[in-house]
């Protein structure tokens, strides 16, 4: 073989290593999808079985939050001990085993407990994966790895509302939760073949293994060395989270803005319509149950669509115009939905209307504060104190998760149909205000650039300028 043939072949087998890479920390995205989606078409079956009523069902689906949340906050320390790849693979085996118990639990009590462990896994892969990502892909495609695995959330949700729309007819639940093992055993036996994240590697002293990481990952031996060389640069700044969380103002600043952040596109309403839409579709007027799943599979398909939106508009119109045009669109969303609740839902033309209404919203969320929001968790937390900032940003996001999936079956009987949807309407409305106020653009800015305006004391509003 002369030298040419064998370097393109050792090219094209380092690209395609990549690729499966990529590949498989993308699945664990796609898992997170599917599991959020899952509940949605399971439940209005799980209980008719299990006989429950409208809180045991709101601790059905929230109780999956609640692992999260918990599985989040566990993954900083374990991803910091074992690495990316063993903690994927905890993430992929609880994955299977939530899996499996949820499909054969035979109550009420025995499936929360799965859900809990299932939320374990969603929130170590929902830790790990994107980390994963960003350390391992080319320079090139780092930048739209965030939204890409935006896109595969939402990819996993609209397979989940598909797969249970399929199952529907026979009503078995139990397949529904069932089939998710499939992909989760997909997830483990990939990872087996994973290797470790090289910047861990370095981390950990172990510099002669992260190079021959790399080596198989990039293009030249020249690349490979280059980045070994770039890592140790960035790993001269310790990371001290807590540390600079106790003693730095400018800092808790930060992690803060991760919080509100957070809250603010949990409580856009998003996940009321994720986890509860069949029974939207019936009151909006819908009543079969072939009309709710299909209508489910409608806005799954919308949200992966509309992804796309984000993913050209990020980096053109900046992440504030488009935060704020997509939480007005979800105000009027959410605001006519409720107000077509209120005066009643009577003829076809009506029923439509509020359908398009809940797809409008559905929009809004997904070119926007679905995406944006996680770009700039990660993007503004300052070097030493990323891991401690974006561990506490990504647990809010589970925890207010858990809270609006634990009360909207409860807001809808004290409150009514009507106030339920006008309250998420109005807190969309608020959060325009919030992100005049508050949110940075950071659209083509260095994220040295904002790390050195936000510890100067410069408003958070102008760390981007
Ligand atoms: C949110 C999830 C939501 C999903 C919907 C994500 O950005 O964090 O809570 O279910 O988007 O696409």
């Amino acid at each position: 073989m002369s030298i040419s043939t064998s370097y393109k072949a050792e090219k094209r087998s380092n690209k395609s290593v990549t690729f499966f890479v990529c590949f498989l920390a993308a699945l664990a995205g796609l898992l997170f999808g599917l599991d959020i989606g899952v509940i949605a078409g399971a439940l209005p079956f799980i209980s008719h079985d299990f006989q429950i009523s409208s809180h045991e069902q709101e601790w059905v689906v929230s109780s999956m939050m609640f692992g999260a949340a918990v599985g989040a906050v566990g993954s900083g320390w374990m991803n910091f001990r074992i690495g990316r790849k063993y903690s994927l693979m905890i993430g992929a085996v609880l994955f299977v085993l939530g899996s499996l118990a949820s499909a054969l639990a035979p109550n009420t009590e025995v499936l929360i407990i799965a859900r809990v462990l299932l939320g374990l896994a969603v929130g170590v892969a929902s830790y790990t994966a994107p980390l994963y990502l960003s350390e391992i892909a080319p320079e090139k495609i780092r930048g739209s790895m965030i939204s890409m695995y935006q896109l595969m959330i939402t990819i996993g949700i609209l397979a989940a509302y598909l797969s249970d729309t399929g199952l529907s007819y026979t009503g078995s639940w139990r397949w529904m939760l069932g089939v998710i093992t499939i992909p989760a055993l997909l997830l483990l036996i990939g990872v087996f073949f994973l290797p470790d994240s090289p910047r861990w590697l370095a981390a950990r002293g172990n510099d002669e293994k992260a190079r021959r990481v790399l080596e198989k990952l990039r293009d030249t031996s020249e690349q490979a060395k280059n980045e070994l060389n770039e890592i140790r640069e960035s790993l001269k700044v310790k990371q001290s989270g807590w540390a600079l969380f106790t003693n730095n103002k400018n800092f808790r600043r930060a992690v803060y803005l991760g919080i509100l952040l957070q809250v603010m596109q949990q409580f856009t309403g998003m996940n009321v319509i994720m986890y509860y839409a069949p029974k939207i579709f019936g009151l909006a007027g819908f009543a079969s149950n072939a009309e709710q799943m299909w209508g489910t599979v409608i806005v799954g398909l919308v949200n992966v669509l509309a992804t796309f939106i984000a993913i050209g508009l990020v980096d053109r119109w900046g992440r504030k115009p488009t935060l704020i045009l997509g939480f007005l669109v979800m105000a009027v969303g959410m605001g006519v939905l409720g107000t077509m609740l209120h005066v009643g839902v009577e003829s076809m033309g009506a029923k439509y209307f509020s359908i398009a209404m809940l797809l409008m919203f559905i929009v809004g969320f997904a070119m926007s504060a679905g995406p944006l929001i996680w770009v700039l968790c990660s993007e503004i937390q300052p070097l030493k104190g990323r891991d401690f900032g974006i561990t506490v940003s990504t647990a809010t996001n589970w925890i207010a998760n858990m809270i609006v999936g634990a009360t909207f079956l409860t807001m809808l009987d004290s409150l009514g149909n009507a106030n339920t949807f006008w309250v998420y309407g109005g807190l969309n409305l608020v959060f325009i205000f919030i992100t005049l106020a508050l949110i940075p653009e950071t659209k083509n800015v260095s994220l040295e650039h904002i790390e050195r305006n936000l510890m100067s004391g410069k408003p958070l509003k102008n760390i981007g300028d």
